[in-house]
């Protein structure tokens, strides 16, 4: 993709697409959004989408799909057994990553589940480059633990590291030691580390990693839900393969793995998710699970129209064109927080710009959610839903203490596609004049607390009236109906 040059001024990202269908947006006025937050118990998850401005939740399922892929969803093959809406899905997904068999499941969490139901035994060790939580929660149900190796460096906010989300190889062997490799699962290495900023992998450790595993005899899995962004800076970023084309880097990685699975709600830009096997006899062991959770074997609980786009959509993950396109908006708005002194994970990572809770609001405890106060404060200051990603989105220790999570995020998703710049700029105004006013947010607790994922369905309320302060404050400076 060449960089487009400005006459005038420096470039800017630019969009390698145009809109076509469009879909309106309603800003509430603040008052207005008060309210709807408290009806949402100050989770964002419980914000009804019609009262958003921008919905920067999540990428997942709501990437814009391509003319191409709504044209292939008017032409898929109908049919609980045998659709060839299938065999065209995993045609695909073969020549993507050359591996034989394919079980298709509704989602990425129905991979995690079927993964950990086959592999994981109580007391079992995960190893992960870094956690997320569906697959935490799926192994830790079934008795099993995660050992998080990622390289500490992954771990601070600021930095020029190329990729944070490389799992660190002394550790790796040392665990491997530690837990005996009987014990170990399966490892798993997670491209576009989601949890810790959408970080990527190098090629070189994923090399390096699953040839340690494999010398202890350790099953590899490749989360490759966000292998889209971790290629695009794979290409960018690794000076030994800028010359390779982003099939080839694919191949280079998948030929490490023995299983890939995927979230075809972000890899592909439609909604659904996939196992790949290199192996025949675990590719059976596993057929039963698909037949029992998720559908027969040739729909795995998906639409055939979303089995259409999304084969076209893996296509389309090859492109440097569409896959640039969202991580050079995060890097535009990171670097413009960034230069305006708001805390940022930096360098930008996939799938978002996060915002460094831990830093921004520094003066809440962390027992008081300060990512998750910060997220509902930018509901309030612009109709803006980001998703926090820190100690809420954690679990209880066993004895009921907290476990603190070691980075305090709240994720500005750009899903791809879909924002233009001009909104990317109007959410990066809203959040620095919340800088600017930062010590108006307060913490919060919880009313309602589910056990699992309580990030999702979890009731709080704010500890004191900083709601009604942030918000008076607001109106004074932008006016009563923005
Ligand atoms: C890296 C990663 N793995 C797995 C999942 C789970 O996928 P799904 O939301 O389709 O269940 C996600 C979703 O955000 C993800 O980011």
């Amino acid at each position: 993709m060449p960089a487009i040059k400005f006459y005038d001024h420096e470039p800017i990202p630019m969009e390698m697409h145009k809109v076509k269908i469009v879909q309106q947006l309603n800003l509430l006025p603040a008052d207005q959004r008060l309210e709807k937050m408290r009806k949402a118990w100050f989770n964002t998850f419980k914000l009804h989408n019609v009262d958003i401005f921008m919905d920067m939740l999540t990428d997942s399922g709501v990437n814009a799909m391509s003319d191409k892929m709504l044209a292939s969803m008017m032409m898929p093959d109908d049919a609980y057994a045998g659709s060839e809406s299938f065999y065209r899905m995993r045609a695909k997904l073969r020549q993507i990553f050359g591996m034989k068999y394919c079980l298709p499941a509704h989602q990425g969490r129905a991979c995690e589940n079927i993964l950990a139901d086959r592999f994981v035994k109580p007391g079992n060790c995960v190893i992960m480059n870094y956690h997320f939580t569906t697959a935490k929660a799926h192994i830790t149900r079934v008795g099993g633990h995660v050992e998080e190796l990622v390289k500490d460096e992954g771990l601070i906010p600021k930095s020029d590291l190329p990729f944070k989300g490389d799992i660190d190889l002394e550790k790796l062997e040392a665990c491997i030691e530690r837990e005996g490799a009987d014990n170990v699962a399966f490892m798993r290495l997670e491209a576009g580390t989601n949890l810790i900023g959408g970080q990527p992998v190098s090629v070189d450790n994923f090399k390096d990693a699953c040839a340690i595993a494999r010398k202890h005899g350790i099953l590899t899995v490749l989360d490759a839900s966000l292998l889209q962004d971790n290629l695009y800076f794979i290409k960018v970023r690794d000076e030994s393969r800028k010359d390779m084309s982003v099939r080839d880097i694919t191949r280079e990685i998948a030929d490490q793995f023995d299983i890939i699975y995927f979230s075809a709600r972000k890899f592909g830009f439609a909604r659904g998710g996939a196992i790949m096997i290199r192996d025949k006899a675990l590719f059976h062991s596993m057929e039963d699970l698909i037949t029992m959770y998720e559908g027969f074997l040739t729909y795995g609980g998906m639409s055939v129209r979303e089995m259409e786009a999304m084969t076209v959509g893996f296509d389309e993950s090859m492109e440097m064109d569409v896959i640039s396109q969202g991580p050079l908006f995060i890097q535009h708005c990171v670097d413009k927080l960034d230069e305006y002194g708001v805390p940022m994970i930096t360098p930008g990572g996939g799938l978002g710009a996060h915002v460094d809770a831990m830093q921004f609001v520094s003066h809440i405890p962390q027992d008081q959610y300060p990512a998750g106060a910060l997220t509902c404060a930018m509901y309030l200051c612009g109709g803006i839903r980001g998703m926090e990603r820190g100690t809420l989105s954690e679990e209880r220790n066993p004895d009921g203490s907290e476990r603190f999570a070691s980075m305090e995020l709240v994720r500005l998703a750009l899903p791809r596609r879909v924002f233009t710049l001009s909104q990317v700029e109007y959410v990066i105004d809203r959040v620095k004049w919340l800088y600017d006013h930062r010590e108006l947010v307060g913490g919060l607790r919880f009313v309602h607390e589910p056990a699992t994922l309580r990030f999702f369905t979890g009731k709080l309320e704010p500890v004191d009236d900083w709601p009604e302060r942030l918000i008076a404050a607001y109106k004074a400076e932008f006016g009563e109906d923005q």
